[in-house]
Formats: structure tokens, C-alpha cells, sequence
């Protein structure tokens, strides 16, 4: 792949060192990776620093081994924190975006009648959660509309938010099934301005995009580290606001690590976000975040933001002209998912014509976004999620692939 990089020479291409960054992910070499929305390429420091760990655990010893290390772990407080314009106290690590997610659901004390106001396109498993709320404490699960465009009706929601007055406002950045970029920030601004609860799920716009917590005005905000931010598999992070904190919402199940047993009936919750975690940590995890953060910010969240989402658009172009084939992406703004339907073929093997030909895929079907999908009456398509290091040629190879296999 990597002679006909410099054949492209494109603006976007000229954005970042295309070539360096290849040379630092070993995978490009053997697939064309466009499953970065379910799981980015490791790049070589971050797997470097997770060796080097898992090797010290194996000579000193897993807790001599985090106690030598003990800095290097509080550095991923630091590295999360600068990402998204947090302080370090503020963040919890996970070991997934929907553990993150469950855990700050389980903070706020839901009493029956209690409404969540979310969207139609925020993620199954917070759905799903949603569901299960209404069904142990019969809060009520209120969809703001979309508007004509795709995407959510910033006012229409704004209104709900103001005649609904929901416990709380959840909203997906980015969600899984499609390439809408949800407004998270004008949605918060109400939020802001109504003093309510806003819980933002950017597991697929963290690393892709700069994330700023401040002008999202999120009270929580849920990631995991694996996807665009390129981090290892198993973690994730729970931002948590000085106003919530200081709140004194605390997870349910609230662990040593979280709160200290200061008397036989009483504990007493830490006072930064570490309230959200558990003892156990996966370290060589924790530092593999770390790096995979500290890689993002030095590639350049700005520039990663320009290019990514750019080579989705000339994906979507290319697949748009193909015949039989449907783009579904809908919405004022696109990112780095592009989603289509294609004619005269059934998902799984459709899927594995793309695998024989080592484009890695992800296949989203009607049950992961029973709204969307229902309003595209489709049942499956497929999910083709480039990043900064795919290049203008694999793009081009992708969408000739895809007319290949559709006549
Ligand atoms: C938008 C969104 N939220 C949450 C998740 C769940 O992340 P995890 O698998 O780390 O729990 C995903 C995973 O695909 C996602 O796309």
C-alpha cells in the first residue's frame, strides 16, 4: 500500500505525515483497516509501553510492577484529562465505554415518574439501559424527534427539556450505526441553561474529533480508549464534572477503592472521580491508554478531525455512484462512519467478501438502532470506518471493491 501514498498528494493527505504514521502501525501493512469504529490499529509506542509492563509484571510481580510504575499510571489522569479539557480528578478509567455508562447511570437516584430525555439515534446498550430503568423504576424514556435534515432537533429537544423536565439528558456523540455527528454542544447549552443532568456518550468521537468537556457542557461524558483513540482493547473512562461530584452522586455499588470504610457502619466516598472505579486495574491497560492518548494529541486531534471525516466523505462519494448500492449517512454533519446497504446480497456473506479481501468491516443490523434503521427500512448494512492513517488510494481500492462485488 504505502508506495502509492505518495501518489495522493492530496490537502488532506499534505495534513499529517501519512507515511510516518503508517510506518508506526504495523497493521496497515496487512489489511486495509476500515473498522476503526470498532477498534483503531495500535500504534507501536502504545503497544511498546503494554509489553514493557507485562513483561515487569512477569519478572516483579502485577503489584510491585504497578508500584514501580505508580507515575506513569497517574498519567493516564493527565493524558485522558488534556484530551477532553478535564483535570485529572475528574476522570475515572473503565474497562468499556458501557461500564463507564452504567455506572454513572447508577448514581443518579431515579424515583418512579422521573423522565430521561434522550435521542433516537443514542447507542443500544444505553437504550437498552434506559429500559431497564423503566422497567425496575418506572422513569419514562422520552425520544426527542429528529429534525427533517437527520439528526436530532436541537429545539424541538430544547422544548421537551423545558416542558419534560427530564432527571436527566443523554445524548450520543457519535452514534454506532451511522455517520451522524449529533450538536452535543448546543444540546448542553440548554442543558446548562435549565440546570439539568446531561450525560454525553463520546465513544466514537473521542479521537476523532477535539473534545472539549467545558463547551459540551456534559455532567458525564463515557468512552472507551479502543476506537479511534487507538487504545488497547478492555478500557475506557468516565469524565465526572466538579457539579456532580460535588453533589455527592456516587455509583451504587461503590467499592474500597471508591470509598474508604472509615467506620464498621459507615464509608466514606473518595472525593474525586476514583469514587467511580474499582480496586482491580487492568494496568499495562491503564498505561497502553495513556500512550494511545498522548500518541493522539501529538498527531493532532485538529488535523485528525479534518482528514478522518474527509476520507469518509470521498468514501461515501465513491460508493454513491456504484449502482445498487444505498449511502445511508444522514445529517447537517458526517463523520468517519460511513454506512451503505447493498442490493442482491445477505450481510454475513457480504461481509466476507470484503474479509477475502482484507478490508476489514463491521456489519450494523436493525437491532442495534431500531429507530434508524426502521426510518431507512433497512435491516442490515455494512460499516466502513476509515482513520487518519488510511490513505486516498485504500479509499479508492474500498469503493472499487464494493462496485466489484455489486454487479
Ligand atoms: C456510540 C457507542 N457508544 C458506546 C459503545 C460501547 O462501547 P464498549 O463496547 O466499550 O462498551 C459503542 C461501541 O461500539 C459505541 O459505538
Amino acid at each position: 500500500m504505502t508506495q502509492h501514498d505518495s501518489a495522493t498528494g492530496s490537502s488532506v493527505e499534505s495534513l499529517l505525515d501519512v507515511r510516518a504514521l503508517r510506518a508506526d502501525t504495523p497493521g496497515t501493512e496487512k489489511v486495509v483497516h476500515f473498522n476503526n469504529a470498532g477498534c483503531g490499529l495500535l500504534a507501536k509506542p502504545v503497544l511498546a509501553t503494554m509489553l514493557d509492563h507485562l513483561n515487569l509484571e512477569a519478572e516483579i510481580g502485577g503489584y510491585e510492577a504497578a508500584a514501580a510504575r505508580s507515575a506513569e499510571v497517574e498519567g493516564f489522569y493527565r493524558e485522558i484529562a488534556a484530551l477532553i479539557n478535564a483535570r485529572p480528578r475528574n476522570i475515572a478509567f473503565a474497562a468499556s465505554a458501557t461500564h463507564a455508562y452504567s455506572t454513572a447511570l447508577s448514581s443518579i437516584r431515579f424515583e418512579p415518574g422521573d423522565v430521561v430525555l434522550t435521542t433516537r439515534n443514542d447507542f443500544i446498550s444505553n437504550q437498552i439501559a434506559f429500559l431497564s430503568l423503566r422497567k425496575r423504576f418506572s422513569v419514562e424514556v422520552v425520544h426527542a424527534p429528529d429534525s427533517r435534515e437527520g439528526g436530532v432537533d436541537v429545539e424541538a429537544m430544547a422544548a421537551l427539556m423545558r416542558t419534560r423536565k427530564p432527571k436527566l439528558v443523554a445524548a450520543t456523540h457519535i452514534p454506532t450505526n451511522s455517520g451522524l455527528v449529533q450538536p452535543v454542544a448546543e444540546i448542553g447549552r440548554h442543558c446548562r441553561e435549565l440546570g439539568l443532568l446531561y450525560l454525553v456518550d463520546a465513544c466514537q468521537s473521542i479521537g476523532q474529533y477535539p473534545i472539549d468537556v467545558e463547551e459540551i457542557g456534559a455532567d458525564l461524558l463515557t468512552s472507551t480508549c479502543r476506537k479511534f483513540l487507538r487504545g488497547p482493547r478492555g478500557s475506557g473512562f468516565l469524565y465526572v464534572s466538579d457539579r456532580f461530584l460535588d453533589a455527592g452522586h456516587e455509583p451504587l455499588f461503590i467499592d474500597m477503592h471508591g470509598a474508604r470504610w472509615s467506620a464498621p457502619g459507615a464509608y466514606e466516598p473518595a472525593k474525586s472521580a476514583s469514587r467511580f472505579e474499582e480496586w482491580e486495574f487492568p494496568y499495562a491497560t491503564v498505561l497502553g491508554c495513556a500512550a494511545a492518548a498522548r500518541y493522539a494529541r501529538e498527531v493532532g486531534l485538529e488535523a485528525i478531525s479534518r482528514r478522518t471525516p474527509a476520507l469518509a466523505a470521498r468514501l461515501r462519494d465513491g460508493l454513491g455512484a456504484i449502482p445498487g448500492v444505498e449511502v445511508l449517512d444522514r445529517g447537517p454533519e458526517l463523520g468517519a462512519l460511513v454506512t451503505f446497504s447493498i442490493k442482491g446480497w445477505q450481510a454475513v456473506p457480504f461481509k466476507e467478501a470484503m474479509d477475502a479481501r482484507r478490508i476489514n468491516s463491521a456489519l450494523s443490523y436493525r437491532e442495534f438502532a431500531q429507530f434508524d434503521f426502521g426510518d431507512k427500512n433497512v435491516d442490515w448494512c455494512l460499516r466502513l470506518s476509515p482513520h487518519y492513517y488510511n490513505t486516498e488510494r485504500e479509499v479508492d481500492d474500498v469503493a472499487a471493491a464494493v462496485a466489484e462485488l455489486a454487479v
